[in-house]
């Protein structure tokens, strides 16, 4: 059997949020495969401590990169770090996002602002940097952590999915202009997923069952769903998609016609199954 199927091995990958939810798991599958991990995030200690864990867990190369992504100065600083240890930067996987809740109508300017800052900003300057090594090297894939809230609005969520949404287009507009460079770039949406910061949520088996009825697969998403779908995605083996959106959440974003109630008794797996069956 071949383990290298995806060839990952002693690829250089640089992930932002790389101590938070998801960037924790994205980068032990990509040490797992072997890659060279680029741990990016703001918790300094962390990082180093997460950086260094790894490198003795799966004997890969590591660096921990101090860097808000919303600063420019950081940002090269991190470019220049990964350059001169590693020389390239095969995939960049975009993490690092803030989700704060909010009434739209009390939506603060500056809360606005912070949103637009660290979950476009970011990410505009994130791949703006590192894909112009990745342009002068003649390859590279960029994988941009997106939400399906960017395709439908999450409410009282503030800027979020406004700026997720812009993402999804930012991310097209460099497939466009950078294909011809052997760069690719695209979006993983994940949706109902369980993480640290959501498993609150899930403590309440009652709020637990009723999202998995709303989901097409009829369960809640793991971290390694998502992983699966990045790795996949910053690989040479999707190499021919380019300036995608990949969403990963069970078919959620297909169910909105079986949530409409419907005459006649038609079959309704959300709804029917929500209630007791009317004798
Ligand atoms: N958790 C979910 O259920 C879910 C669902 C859909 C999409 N997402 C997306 O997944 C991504 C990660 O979510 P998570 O649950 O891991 O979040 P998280 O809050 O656990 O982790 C975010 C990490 O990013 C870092 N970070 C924040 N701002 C930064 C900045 N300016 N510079 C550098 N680092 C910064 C934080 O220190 C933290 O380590 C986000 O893009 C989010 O929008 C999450």
């Amino acid at each position: 059997m071949n383990n290298n199927w995806l060839g990952l091995t002693d690829k250089v990958v640089a992930i932002t949020g790389a101590v938070g939810g998801m960037g924790t798991k994205f980068c032990e599958e990509f040490a797992k495969q072997g890659a060279k991990i680029v741990l990016i995030d703001m918790i300094e200690d962390k990082t180093q401590a997460y950086a260094k864990k790894l490198a003795e867990d799966y004997g890969v190369e590591t660096l921990a990169v101090k860097c808000n992504t919303t600063s420019e100065a950081e940002v090269d600083a991190a470019v220049k770090a990964v350059t001169d240890k590693f020389g390239e930067i095969d995939v960049l996987v975009n993490t690092a996002a803030i989700l704060r809740f909010s009434p739209f109508e009390d939506l603060r300017l500056d809360e606005w602002q912070t949103a637009l800052n660290v979950n476009l900003t970011g990410y505009f300057l994130m791949s703006q940097r590192f894909g112009r090594v990745m342009i002068q090297q003649k390859h590279g894939a960029m994988v941009h952590i997106s939400t399906v809230a960017s395709r439908y609005p999450e409410t009282y969520s503030g800027a979020y999915s406004t700026t997720k949404a812009a993402v999804n287009m930012m991310s097209k507009q460099m497939a466009a202009e950078w294909g011809q460079y052997g760069v690719r770039s695209n979006c993983v949406l994940p949706c109902l997923v369980k993480t640290p910061l959501s498993k609150n949520f899930y403590s309440d088996p009652e709020v637990e069952d009723g999202r998995k009825r709303l989901v097409a697969s009829r369960r809640i998403g793991t971290l390694d769903d998502i992983a699966n779908t990045v790795l996949f995605m910053a690989s040479d083996r999707s190499d021919y998609t380019n300036g995608g959106e990949i969403t990963v959440d069970g078919g959620l974003n297909m169910m909105i016609s079986d949530m409409i109630p419907k005459p006649g008794g038609r079959r309704q797996y959300a709804i029917d199954n929500h209630q007791p069956a009317k004798k």
